[in-house]
């Protein structure tokens, strides 16, 4: 079996950085200063990863980087798709960006990631925003330089968002702000197709990394003392399933675990439909990997999961977070879930209650439904209003709340291995620091352990996070 997905061929991407080189260049000869780029990203941590490597070839271009949209030279704005309120976001921004762009006529304004994507959203920039010079989606990031040569060189307007499976580039360069926190994409796109969400539309088809890739890099960032390391994909459980060999994300994660250093390995999202024991087995297995699993469940209503096109019933979800349980007594699990899918009655949001107090998640990311143009679920029939929506959304958050609270109290008199990443800004508990569950912790302590793993002694909580004292 040979790979069944795109690389990006290394001349095509010697070609890029030859277009870096020249927008390198020519910016030096006509700017009388260090070009300025802003990025500015929405949505996931794949969004957050795309910025990087759009930062890392701005830099290679000899830009440097602000917050202040006045004196960006390139401003990007790297957008998500997944609810109609982040579109509406970046239509503010984009909104006030004129106001820039009329003082300064130069500046490029950029618009990229799943929102730019769609052909609707393109129509409206072209029609509307008129001073939005380069629009572009996931598919082409790899080509920024030689989008961005064309708005210097022709001085028009470029769009590019063709549809396509997608595919995988190699190398791009990569800007990190954190010193302690990386991602590393470890596959790409989705095939799920769950009938609410616009991913699948905006990011492609499925496909996975070179093993030997996602090792080289993980084992670079070990070197260089990153502390908590988290593979990315929209359905890391279908890992490997396009390459030769038959490896899949659980044989990933033993390979990974063997890195040397002293790191958390963590992931996201795994897809309960095919989160196998295997995976489960490995995670209790594997030392490097922290005993936390994201595990979206969606609806705990058997008839909405399938009108979802989830491929697991609730009876399924139970066995399985019970299983996980089991391998990992300490198990930190958090989940997502969606209020008012089209249809959903009062019973079936009742039977998502009685699994959020079943199951006990130490955190649970809450939406109410948002039709996305193009999915089948926004063509379904939904009668539910918004006020009744939004009761049951305020009911669900309440019962979490409360279990939150409760899961919080019982680390109080524990001593906890945390990972200190950074300040708070509040006197009394000066640090900042994440479990290897991921709960926040509010620390007393001292500037100087930031980027290390130190011994927390847990004296308070609350239903948002942990507070203590280091003891080592
Ligand atoms: N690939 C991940 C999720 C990506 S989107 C997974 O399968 O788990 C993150 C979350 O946004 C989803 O888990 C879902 O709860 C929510 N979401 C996606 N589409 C939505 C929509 N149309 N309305 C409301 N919430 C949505
Ligand atoms: Fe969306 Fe479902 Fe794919 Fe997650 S698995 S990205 S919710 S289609
Ligand atoms: Fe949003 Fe795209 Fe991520 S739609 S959630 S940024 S994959």
């Amino acid at each position: 079996m040979t790979r069944q997905t795109t690389v990006i061929s290394p001349e095509a991407l010697a070609r890029q950085r030859k277009i870096m080189d020249e927008i390198r260049a020519h910016l030096a000869q006509t700017l009388d200063h260090t070009p300025l780029a802003l990025v500015d990203t929405f949505g996931c941590q794949q969004n957050v990863a795309d910025s990087q490597n759009l930062m890392g070839m701005l830099r290679e271009m000899g830009f440097a980087f602000t917050d202040d949209p006045a004196r960006a030279d390139v401003i990007v704005l790297n957008t998500c798709a997944v609810r109609e309120h982040a579109e509406k976001r970046v239509y503010g921004n984009l909104g006030a960006l004129t106001h820039t762009k009329k003082a300064n006529p130069a500046q490029v304004i950029c618009l990229c990631g799943c929102m730019a994507q769609q052909s609707r959203v393109a129509e409206k920039v072209r029609a509307s925003y008129r001073h939005v010079d380069l629009v572009f989606g996931p598919h082409v990031l790899w080509r920024f330089p030689e989008l961005l040569k064309k708005v210097y060189w022709e001085h028009g307007r470029v769009f590019s968002i063709d549809d396509s499976p997608g595919c995988i580039a190699e190398g791009l360069p990569i800007v990190r702000e954190d010193r302690t926190k990386a991602w590393v994409s470890v596959m790409y796109g989705c095939n799920n197709f769950c009938s609410y969400c616009i991913v699948p539309y905006v990011r492609g088809r499925e496909r996975s990394r070179d093993r030997e890739h996602i090792l080289a890099d993980v084992t670079a960032l070990a070197a260089e003392g990153y502390k908590d390391i988290t593979l990315l994909g929209q359905n890391v459980n279908s890992y490997g399933k396009d390459l030769p060999g038959g490896v899949d994300f659980a044989d990933l994660l033993a390979a990974l675990d063997g890195v040397d250093g002293d790191f958390w390995l963590r992931f996201m999202t795994s897809h309960p439909k095919d989160a196998s024991h295997k995976l489960l087995d490995a995670m209790a297995r594997c030392g490097k990997v922290a005993e936390h699993l994201h595990l979206p469940f969606q609806s705990g209503s058997s008839r909405v999961l399938r009108a979802m096109n989830r491929g697991y019933t609730r009876e399924e979800y139970l066995a399985l977070a019970d299983y996980a349980r089991r391998v990992m007594p300490d198990l930190v699990l958090t989940s997502d879930v969606i209020v008012g899918f089209p249809g959903e009655t009062e019973a079936e949001f009742e039977e998502t209650l009685s699994l959020v107090k079943e199951v006990e998640f130490d955190a649970l990311f809450t939406f109410i439904y948002s039709p996305r143009p193009g999915t089948p679920a926004a063509e379904l029939p939904d009668p539910v209003p918004r006020a009744e929506k939004q009761r049951w959304f305020d009911e669900l958050l309440r019962v979490q709340n409360d279990i939150s609270a409760q899961k919080h109290a019982a680390y109080v008199g524990t001593a906890q291995r945390v990972l200190v990443d950074g300040e708070s800004g509040d006197a009394r508990w000066p640090l900042s620091a994440r479990t290897a569950g991921g709960r926040l912790v509010h620390l007393a302590g001292d500037k100087s352990a930031i980027g290390a793993f130190r011994t927390a002694q847990i004296t308070d909580s609350n239903t948002w996070a942990l507070f203590g004292r280091l003891t080592d």
